[in-house]
């Protein structure tokens, strides 16, 4: 009796879970979908660009795959992606709400954070206050520029050895968002940038793996004590760090004259008092934390694939290295507005970041209401993954697609000029909020280093290996250089 009770309810249960994982009609097209599990086996969680690749070609630029019951849309190509993220913005501007990063990130700060009033409040503040750094001593510049010392002090404890430039770039991209959100820098064995650095590290390793993934399939694992757990009392351990942050910066502040981002925050705090505003205490936390995360990686990505490729293609370090000389002749200081005198320069800053690909999808996407892409119908609260790199090597935009040359982003009279599809920060009202900031501090450092080093391939490092490692965002393998001083070269 028992026995066909339970027979009788797991076949209802798994009845309702088939129906659950059909595709409805017009939904976009995509593989067979399995009871319960998806397609979670139509890809390899290895490295699944390969599989979904294939899943384009035959299935188009709109294609849905199903992680456990919950579907995905991958949108591919630049017309699509556009059409989506830019001309039906606010449909396609929302966040996935119920993964396991929003339960890791306690529904707050600004990456994840759902298209709304809160979202649009904190992106508006970001945007303003980045760009309010904009003069004088304590500028954006002038703490990119104070960090850039150390990295060249690194760099000439190495003159005529190899090196290994991951942590450095790691730590000066760490350094330069940490002056602006706290006005401090901090050595690499500082042990508050160290358990922040590795609660973040270890959470976006198991955020992006398996174990995230059962999370988000199956809402009845959620409980248990899996390795995800870990997730959580890191998230604490951060939250604590920060505040002890806040809270000397309290002590030290005078309201109105802000030496930093937290201290803008705090003022905007009086400014609104607790009216009902959707700013608190307990959303700085996570969105300083949000900030550090979205800055590092991705800018110390982008420049370890810039110099991968310098080293290994000497003749456009050189070719860099003229326009630097004589742009630069006699000046003893460099500044961002320098780049309108380096196309040069400019389009190997572009080019770096086209083949970087470092956020291949994007950060994923969520429609905020029914709506439709080419032709299908999409419900609300789909998630939407944009697949970037499909454009950064879409053929029919580049002159060089499947290989890193600068002629991609220059004219026949070797001006720089603009490619509408180089979307590496995205676009539409998601796009990248430090996108300012990330290109200046990419060209900075790139001439400024350029001006000083030359830098090459050791000779007993065989090939190189430009194939990236798989992630969140994508690292090239860790590779090592050999450093010279130019003046000597
Ligand atoms: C080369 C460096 C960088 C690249 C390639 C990059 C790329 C991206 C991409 C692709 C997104 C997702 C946009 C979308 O959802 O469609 C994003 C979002 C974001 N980035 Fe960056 N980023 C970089 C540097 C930075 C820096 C330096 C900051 C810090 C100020 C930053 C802050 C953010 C934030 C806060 C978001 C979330 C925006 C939102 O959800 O509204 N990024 N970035
Ligand atoms: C995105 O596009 C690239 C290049 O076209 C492709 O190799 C990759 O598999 C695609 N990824 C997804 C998730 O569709």
């Amino acid at each position: 009796m028992f026995a066909s009770l339970l027979l009788l309810w797991l076949v209802v249960f798994f009845f309702v879970i088939l129906l659950k994982s059909q595709r409805s009609k017009n939904f976009p097209p995509g593989p067979t979908v399995l009871p319960i599990v998806g397609n979670i086996f139509h890809v390899s969680l290895e490295n699944p660009l390969k599989d979904f690749a294939r899943l384009r070609k035959n299935y188009g630029d709109v294609f849905s795959i199903y992680l456990g019951s919950r579907p995905a849309i991958i949108i591919n190509g630049l017309q699509t992606i556009k059409e989506a993220l830019v001309n039906k913005a606010v449909e396609f501007a929302g966040r996935p709400q119920d993964l396991f990063i929003n339960d890791a990130s306690e529904r707050s700060g600004i990456i994840l954070a759902d298209y709304g009033n809160c979202w649009r409040e904190h992106r508006r503040f970001a945007l303003m206050t980045l760009r309010n750094f904009g003069l004088g001593k304590n500028s954006m510049e002038e703490r990119i520029h104070g960090e850039i010392q150390y990295i060249v002090k690194t760099l000439d404890d190495s003159i005529g050895k190899t090196m290994s430039p991951q942590l450095m770039f790691h730590n000066v991209a760490s350094n330069i968002i940490c002056q602006v959100l706290f006005g401090t820098r901090y050595e690499y064995d500082d042990p508050f940038i160290r358990t922040f650095i590795r609660c973040f590290t270890e959470n976006a390793k198991l955020a992006n793996g398996p174990w995230a993934m059962l999370y988000d399939s199956f809402p009845f694992v959620r409980y248990l004590p899996l390795p995800f757990r870990k997730v959580f009392g890191n998230v604490k351990t951060c939250k604590k760090l920060a505040k002890a942050v806040f809270a000397e910066h309290k002590k030290t502040r005078v309201p109105r004259e802000p030496r930093d981002f937290v201290d803008c925050y705090l003022d905007e705090l009086d400014k609104r008092g607790d009216d009902g505003s959707s700013f608190s205490e307990e959303q700085l936390t996570m969105y300083v934390m949000d900030l550090h995360f979205a800055g590092t990686d991705t800018t110390s990505n982008t420049l370890l694939t810039a110099f991968l490729y310098l080293t290994t293609y000497p003749h456009i370090q050189e070719q860099c290295q003229q326009e630097i000389d004589t742009v630069l002749e006699g000046k003893s200081e460099l500044c961002f507005n320098d780049r309108n005198q380096m196309p040069y320069m400019q389009a190997v800053i572009h080019e770096a970041q086209r083949v970087a690909n470092t956020v291949p999808l994007s950060v994923f996407h969520c429609t905020t209401a029914n709506t439709e892409l080419n032709g299908y119908s999409i419900p609300k609260g789909t998630m939407i993954i944009p697949n970037l790199s499909s454009v950064l090597n879409e053929e029919k935009h580049w002159k060089f697609p499947h290989e890193f040359n600068p002629e991609n982003f220059l004219n026949e009279k070797g001006e720089f000029v603009k490619v509408d599809a180089f979307i590496p920060f995205s676009a539409g009202p998601r796009v990248c909020p430090g996108e300012g900031l990330a290109r200046m501090e990419l060209f900075l450092i790139m001439v400024t280093l350029l001006r000083k080093f030359k830098f090459s391939w050791p000779e007993d490092a065989g090939e190189p290996d430009y194939e990236p490692i798989y992630g969140v965002t994508l690292t090239p393998k860790p590779y090592r250089m050999k450093v010279q001083l130019r003046a000597a070269a």
